[in-house]
């Protein structure tokens, strides 16, 4: 992922949904165990996940009952998380009426180390500053980021719904690349192919990771126009490349963008994400693919 960046799955299992999941404990570790088995191994997290509980469902699972995830099972896996929301009405960290984002130094670094401490790692892979702060001073935010880096607790960073100019930014008080902007990005949502968030992306080899790949869900459900256009080319293209389902297209369809996207999948189902590995099988023709760019916009392509 990124220049000399961290070996990533190139699908990877996003856990923001695990608390409407209702799973814990064994189910939860056979959940992982599928994913990584499946070589879905780049898990993505943040602090505030489950009103900041999923960490720590997560990595008591997996650490089962240890300390720490056995390095065995560490090993195979890399951990993706993000911090900077300050959560208003949490009931688990109460004391914040008003939502607001914080990316100063001391706060980077504490919530960092909680992360830590909830996964039960010894160390992130890859840790994003979840949303751009307009307050952020990009000395303080790269100043976090190399003192988690020199003590060896995060290895990589990157970045998470930032522009373009955002992300120049902080990268230009960095001494070592981002590695990541993840954001929204599905057939349903496409303006970061237009509005030059991948075009930074390809220009500075940073990879797009893309949450939401299936619209969160309202690819299946939305009845308007565009989600019913949507789903009949999809399918279509999906019989057209040897019977796939729509949702696997719909990834073929992030995958075949040139800036490398990662998409992050929402499901807790070990049979939807063997599904969504296998779509990275499909190699969709340029004229598949503007279809259903066709398809999203309900235009022609000019
Ligand atoms: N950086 C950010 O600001 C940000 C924001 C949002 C999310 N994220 C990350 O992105 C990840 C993915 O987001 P997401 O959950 O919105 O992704 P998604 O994969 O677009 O949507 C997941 C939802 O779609 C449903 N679904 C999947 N396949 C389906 C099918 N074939 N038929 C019907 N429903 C289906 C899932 O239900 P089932 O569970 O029943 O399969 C789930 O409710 C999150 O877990 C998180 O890690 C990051």
């Amino acid at each position: 992922m990124g220049i000399d960046g961290p070996e990533c799955s190139r699908i990877v299992a996003g856990f923001w949904r695990l608390k409407h999941w209702g799973i814990s404990g064994s189910t939860l570790l056979d959940f992982v165990h599928a994913c990584l088995d499946m070589g879905v191994s780049t898990l993505d997290h943040a602090d505030v996940y489950g009103d900041y509980t999923s960490e720590q469902v997560f990595g008591e699972a997996v650490a089962g009952g240890g300390a720490r995830i056995q390095d065995s099972l560490r090993s195979r896996m890399q951990l993706v998380t993000k911090c900077g929301i300050c959560l208003q009405h949490s009931h688990t960290r109460p004391g914040i009426d008003h939502q607001h984002y914080n990316t100063d130094r001391e706060y980077i670094i504490g919530a960092a180390e909680a992360s830590l401490e909830n996964l039960r790692t010894d160390f992130i892979d890859v840790l994003l500053i979840h949303r751009p702060d307009v307050l952020m001073d990009a000395d303080e935010t790269a100043a976090a980021f190399e003192k988690l880096h020199s003590d060896g607790k995060v290895r990589f960073f990157g970045v998470s719904n930032f522009t373009p100019s955002q992300l120049s930014l902080l990268q230009s008080r960095l001494p070592f690349p981002l590695v990541t902007n993840q954001i929204e990005l599905s057939v349903m949502h496409i303006e970061p192919l237009h509005d030059g968030t991948l075009d930074q992306c390809q220009e500075r080899r940073i990879a797009p990771m893309a949450w939401s790949p299936l619209a969160g869900g309202r690819l299946f459900s939305d009845q308007n126009e565009q989600a019913q256009r949507l789903r009949r080319v999809l399918s279509e293209i999906g019989q057209e490349t040897g019977g796939h389902t729509l949702e696997q297209v719909a990834l073929a369809w992030l995958l075949r963008h040139p800036s490398g996207i990662f998409p992050v999948t929402g499901t807790g189902k070990s049979e939807r994400i063997r599904s969504a590995a296998d779509a990275l099988a499909i190699s969709l023709s340029r004229e598949q693919w503007f279809r259903i760019w066709s398809a999203s916009t309900g235009t022609g392509v000019p």
